[in-house]
């Protein structure tokens, strides 16, 4: 079905009303759906353009300009088409001190100058990548670190980033430290969008891969050798005490 919303064209979404009709019936109101709508946009077409905005518009009763406002406030939500890959450089303040800063300054250099948000070569093209700074990761511990298409590469230094980024752009997809196999960043908009099981994606299994790394672990180990528990909530009945988590305020 072709349809048209301010007199864009949305046929190119004609393809994907199944999907969508299935991400809104996820939610008890279909504004709430906006989000993983948003990444089926950026699936299709590598960022939010005014097509994208007005299907989301039509399929959740919205007005383009509500759209517009969600999808301008959230930093993974693309203004340009990214590339095959989107890297991410932590810069925020750890990452920065131990080496980021660093890392992100050549990587621009290898890239040819780009900036922020910006695209080597032709996206989505092989080997086209789209770099970014990136604020706290929530991998601080692992610093510094950087995530293509949202998988991690901990305990970066200027040589092993470049040496991803070469591979990236001759079209390889090395192994993240954690996380699942590299695809690109179409398909992992596809998964973030909730559709984790198709063949474009590769399918469930393939999308598995640790997700925490043994530093990261060391403190929820310890407290469970030691038999640390947390403290109940104040109100807390009896049913709703921790049994074992990390303790703040030391063993008991
Ligand atoms: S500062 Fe880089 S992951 Fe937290």
């Amino acid at each position: 079905m072709t349809s048209t919303v301010h007199e864009v064209d949305l046929s190119i979404y004609d393809a994907q009303r199944e999907r969508a009709a299935a991400i809104v019936a996820r939610y008890p109101e279909p504004r709430s759906a906006l989000l993983p709508l948003l990444h089926l946009v950026q699936y299709v077409e590598g960022h939010v353009s005014r097509t994208g905005v007005a299907f989301c518009a039509e399929v959740l009763d919205l007005t383009p300009a509500e759209v517009s406002a969600v999808a301008t406030f959230y930093t993974m939500y693309k203004r340009e088409p990214v590339g095959e890959h989107l890297v991410s450089v932590c810069t925020n303040t750890l990452c920065a001190a131990l080496g980021g800063d660093d890392i992100y300054a050549a990587v621009r250099e290898r890239l040819g100058g780009i900036g922020h948000e910006e695209t080597s070569g032709t996206a989505p093209e092989s080997g086209s990548l789209t770099i970014e700074h990136a604020e706290c990761l929530a991998a601080c511990d692992l610093a510094p670190v950087l995530t293509v298409n949202y998988e991690f590469f901990d305990r970066q230094t200027v040589d092993s980033a470049l040496e991803i980024i070469e591979a990236l752009q001759r079209g390889e997809k090395p192994a993240p430290t954690r996380g699942a196999p590299l695809t690109d960043f179409r398909r992992i908009e596809l998964l973030l969008a909730g559709f984790f099981d198709e063949p474009e994606t590769g399918g469930a299994a393939a999308n598995a891969g640790p997700s925490a790394d043994e530093a990261t672990l060391r403190g929820a180990r310890l407290a469970e050798e030691r038999g640390w528990t947390a403290p109940p909530m104040p109100d807390a009945g009896p049913d709703d005490a921790t049994e074992s988590a990390i303790l703040p305020g030391g063993p008991s």
